[in-house]
């Protein structure tokens, strides 16, 4: 059984500020293979910010759909940066590890499409790209060129067929939902089972066991420690 891959989840979000420049740099320091980070589309660009208000991340306060991208460039995301878009994320990581693209903002998909379209035109593969959603309305409207993440909040009956109707190449499950037996399903079905967000050593230990693919972590040296 091969090692599951390790994501950065929002870079290293437990040693920086999340979804920061500094956090994926330090994603990739301590090796991460991928980073994850969250997208939102505000006008004609995608900046990378997980909640839909900037009051837990930045020391502004507010909607983003009700900001403009000159006052969200404004704000402080932590330690003096900006919040990025996903331009300079890409610019910075320059092909040093792969990127999961999590649409979290409405109508995403789209201007992801262009941008991976370009990015892939500037050298990179399109397979250094997964993009995922819980929102799989959202998630059926990205390029098939890319590799699909279907994410899942709670496990319901039919995720399996949600998943193979998406022709998604991963199913990306909360771990406290994962157990073997999920993964031999998803993994059966010639599917990725990847599990979010799991920091405590014994619980990354679990998933080893029960033979994820892939586990994103705020803390990924924990996962990459693991033999
Ligand atoms: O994609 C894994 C994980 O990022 C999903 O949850 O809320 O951290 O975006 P969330
Ligand atoms: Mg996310």
């Amino acid at each position: 059984m091969s090692k599951p891959i390790c994501i950065g989840h929002r870079g290293a979000r437990g040693y920086r500020p999340e979804n920061t420049l500094s956090s994926f740099e330090h994603a990739i320091v301590l090796g991460c293979p991928w980073v994850e980070l969250d997208v939102y589309a505000v006008g004609s660009e995608l900046i990378v910010i997980h909640d839909k208000t900037v009051d837990r991340t930045t020391n502004g306060s507010g909607l983003i759909s009700e900001m403009t991208f000159e006052e969200l460039r404004s704000l402080d995301a932590g330690d003096g940066q900006q919040i990025p878009t996903l331009d300079e994320v890409v610019a910075l990581i320059d092909g040093r590890c792969s990127i999961n693209v999590e649409l979290k903002g409405a109508d995403t998909a789209g201007p992801v499409n262009s941008a991976l379209e370009r990015y892939c035109g500037d050298g990179w593969a399109a397979d250094q790209f997964l993009v995922s959603s819980f929102n799989h309305r959202e998630l059926a409207k990205s390029d098939r060129t890319y590799r699909r993440g279907a994410l899942f909040h709670k496990l319901t009956d039919d995720w399996l067929d949600q998943a193979l109707d998406l022709n998604a190449w991963s199913a990306n499950f909360d771990y406290r939902d994962v157990d073997s037996e999920l993964v031999n399903k998803a993994q059966k079905a010639g599917l990725k089972a990847l599990v979010y967000t799991v920091n405590e050593p014994q619980d990354i230990r679990r998933m080893f066991d029960a033979g994820v693919d892939g586990i994103f972590s705020d803390y990924p040296d924990r996962v990459l420690a693991v033999d």
